[in-house]
């Protein structure tokens, strides 16, 4: 059965209602809503996540964006979720001309010099802006306790950065009130891939050149942009966390 898109006004109630609900809850709610939503896929939350859906019995899409810049762990991952479900992943690629033009002029590694705010643009910010505008809803795995930016994020709430004039964007957070011990336990009962990084010390993973393992009781975000600060650690993805 599915329920309609809720409008911006019907959304705070929506949130409240859902606020104590399983992930699973959130995420039926997510599935059964009318349009099109897809879950955004990249790590150990995201397969959580499609592991959930996929016991709903019903059906639903996801998509990568794909920066060309993974690590091949990463790639060999997607690629072993894609096979293990049984499903399509649809990826996302960047703009070709934007992309030569960024490397052409500043090189390989801009964002070391320049901040990951141009490169993240066109290689992530770019192609999920188009994926969003194709859809009327998003699944994400952030969790509160991911990151300094993410202390606030409501289970379900209206994506007014993505959002166009004429379309609003639904973003459902499902395991907004799951800590990184959840999610694991999870991955490690029901035995669902992973990314072998997460075996040499790498807690949340981006791109190879921005991502860096932790030390044992560093915060799993001082390994991405660690040579930036923690309270600009969005990279436009989820760019509303930034107040
Ligand atoms: S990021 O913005 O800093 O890169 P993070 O790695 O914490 O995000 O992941 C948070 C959520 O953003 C993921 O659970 C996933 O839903 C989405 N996400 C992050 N990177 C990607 C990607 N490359 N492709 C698709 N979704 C992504
Ligand atoms: Fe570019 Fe790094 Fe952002 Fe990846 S994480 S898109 S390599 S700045």
């Amino acid at each position: 059965m599915t329920t309609p898109i809720p409008s911006i006004d019907l959304i705070d109630a929506l949130t409240q209602e859902y606020i104590d609900k399983s992930p699973s809850e959130i995420l039926e709610l997510a599935l059964n809503q009318e349009g099109e939503i897809a879950i955004s896929f990249s790590g150990a939350e995201d397969v959580v996540l499609i592991d959930m859906a996929y016991r709903l019995r019903k059906p639903f899409r996801v998509f990568s964006l794909d920066t060309g810049r993974l690590h091949p762990e990463t790639y060999q991952f997607i690629d072993a979720v894609r096979k293990f479900y049984k499903i399509e992943i649809e990826i996302c690629s960047p703009e070709a001309k934007p992309l030569q033009e960024l490397v052409t002029t500043k090189g390989f590694f801009s964002f070391f010099e320049d901040g990951h705010s141009e490169c993240c643009g066109i290689r992530k910010v770019q192609p999920l802006r188009k994926k969003l505008a194709t859809l009327d809803g998003w699944i994400t795995g952030q969790r509160k306790d991911q990151s300094p930016t993410r202390n606030d994020i409501p289970v379900i709430q209206f994506d007014a950065g993505f959002s166009g004039p004429n379309k609003q964007l639904i973003k459902y957070n499902p395991l907004a009130n799951w800590s990184s011990a959840d999610v694991w336990s999870y991955i490690r009962m029901m035995e669902i891939p992973y990314n072998p990084l997460h075996e040499k010390g790498f807690i949340s993973i981006g791109c190879e050149p921005c991502t860096r393992p932790v030390l044992p009781n560093q915060h799993e975000r001082e390994g991405r942009w660690w040579w930036e600060e923690a309270t600009h650690k969005e990279c436009g993805l989820h760019a509303g966390n930034l107040k």
